[in-house]
């Protein structure tokens, strides 16, 4: 097999900090584990429209195609909020996520012993915690026509259209059933069919898809009793699947339960390539941090476990990813904070960088 290629795209704000210790940990599983990866680097969101006046340019759009995985940090800052809409930072991760056509997003809600009393919820609550909510990333309501404001009689009116076809349900569900087979082997589906249609036929195609995997169990939910349910007991879930917008707001709650935005990590995935891997892009759940940026206090944790989740889901090293996970949570277990992770009195935060030595230390 050629050796596996990572397109990494810094971005704005921390996301070039976050994602400079996540080079540290591509050097260490190159020079450590034999796993070398071919390593490009590129511009999004306002680093790139500052060099080419759009935040996205196409030979960087092309190269995101070629590779095995796209690494990405973070886009957006202040000074770029009087852009036009069209080439705003933002615009380039829409790109990106579109034309790659990256259908599910997996965001994990998982609870490090060492944050458990971190959380807003109580320790048994969420200690131990290790969920997945799938979330359809490229149809639904943010998509759907019609829509816009529109005159009607003497008022406006503002439209949008919940959508979904059979075959975009299908691929979604098809994800994470295939991802509960390496999990624990439960699905829960959320949407709304007791007062959407769009609802009705995502639990009837749901139930078709899950005849393809008798050895997971399937339950449904009201997407706003699964909010309940997730703040109640989130360890009764496993893999939670759902629709764009009920996914944005269910990923947002369940981020929470495990505390900072700095821990937080994501995938995004599509179709199979030729070689069988998904398309895919990686990125912490957070933004530029402009608040921060530059000041050497990002949490590099949520870039880093983003980086665990392309070794598990691009590159088949699930046990790889596993090490890293685990030298993560050895280095909180040995009380290493970053100033986002603070709490307890009398605690010194570390650096960006400080975090990013102990992961590797820990790796060693
Ligand atoms: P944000 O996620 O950048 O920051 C929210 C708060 O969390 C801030 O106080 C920040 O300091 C803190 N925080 C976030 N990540 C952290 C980390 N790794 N370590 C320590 N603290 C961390 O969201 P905000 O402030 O709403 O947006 C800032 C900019 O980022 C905006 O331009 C926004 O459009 C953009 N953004 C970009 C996203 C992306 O690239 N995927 C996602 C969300 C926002
Ligand atoms: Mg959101």
């Amino acid at each position: 097999m050629s050796t596996p290629s990572l397109l990494i795209l810094p971005g704005d704000g921390i996301g070039p900090e976050g994602m400079g210790e996540v080079t540290k940990v591509i050097d260490w599983f190159g020079a450590k584990r034999d796993m070398p990866f071919d390593v490009s680097e590129d511009l999004v969101g306002g680093a790139a429209y500052d060099a080419h006046g759009t935040p996205l340019h196409d030979d960087t759009m092309a190269k995101a195609q070629e590779v095995d995985a796209v690494l990405l940090g973070a886009v957006g800052g202040p000074k770029y909020d009087n852009l036009d809409f069209s080439v705003k930072p933002e615009r380039g991760l829409l790109r990106l996520r579109k034309e790659m056509d990256l259908f599910a997003n997996l965001r994990p809600a998982q609870c490090f012993d060492a944050l458990a009393d971190f959380s807003s919820l109580k320790r048994d609550v969420v200690a131990g915690l290790d969920i997945m909510i799938v979330r359809e990333l490229t149809s639904g309501v943010y998509f759907g026509e019609p829509r816009g404001i529109f005159e009607e009689g003497n008022e406006r009116v503002g439209i949008n259209t919940q959508r979904y076809t059979e075959s975009e349900i299908a691929r979604v569900a098809r994800s994470a059933f295939e991802l509960a087979m390496r999990r624990n082997k439960k699905v829960c589906s959320m949407e709304k069919a007791n007062v959407m249609e769009s609802g009705i036929l995502w639990r009837e195609v749901v139930t078709e898809v899950a005849k393809d995997y008798p050895e997971v169990e399937l339950s449904h939910m009201y997407a706003d009793a699964g909010v309940m349910q997730l703040c109640r007991w989130p360890k009764q879930f496993d893999v939670i699947l759902t629709d764009n917008l009920f996914g944005d707001l269910l990923s947002d709650a369940a981020a929470m339960l495990t505390g900072s935005l700095g821990m937080l990590p994501s995938a995004s995935l599509g179709a199979p390539m030729a070689n069988g891997r998904p398309k895919a892009l990686y990125e912490p759940v957070h933004g530029s941090a402009p608040d921060i940026a530059g000041q050497g206090k990002a949490n590099p944790i949520a870039c880093t476990l983003s980086f665990a989740m392309a070794l598990r889901y691009s590159f088949d090293k699930g046990d790889e990813a596993t090490r890293l996970e685990k030298a993560v949570e050895q280095v909180l277990a040995d009380g290493k904070r970053t100033a986002d992770l603070l709490g307890e009195e009398g605690v010194q935060p570390v650096s960006t960088s400080e975090m990013g030595d102990a992961i590797i230390a820990a790796l060693d």
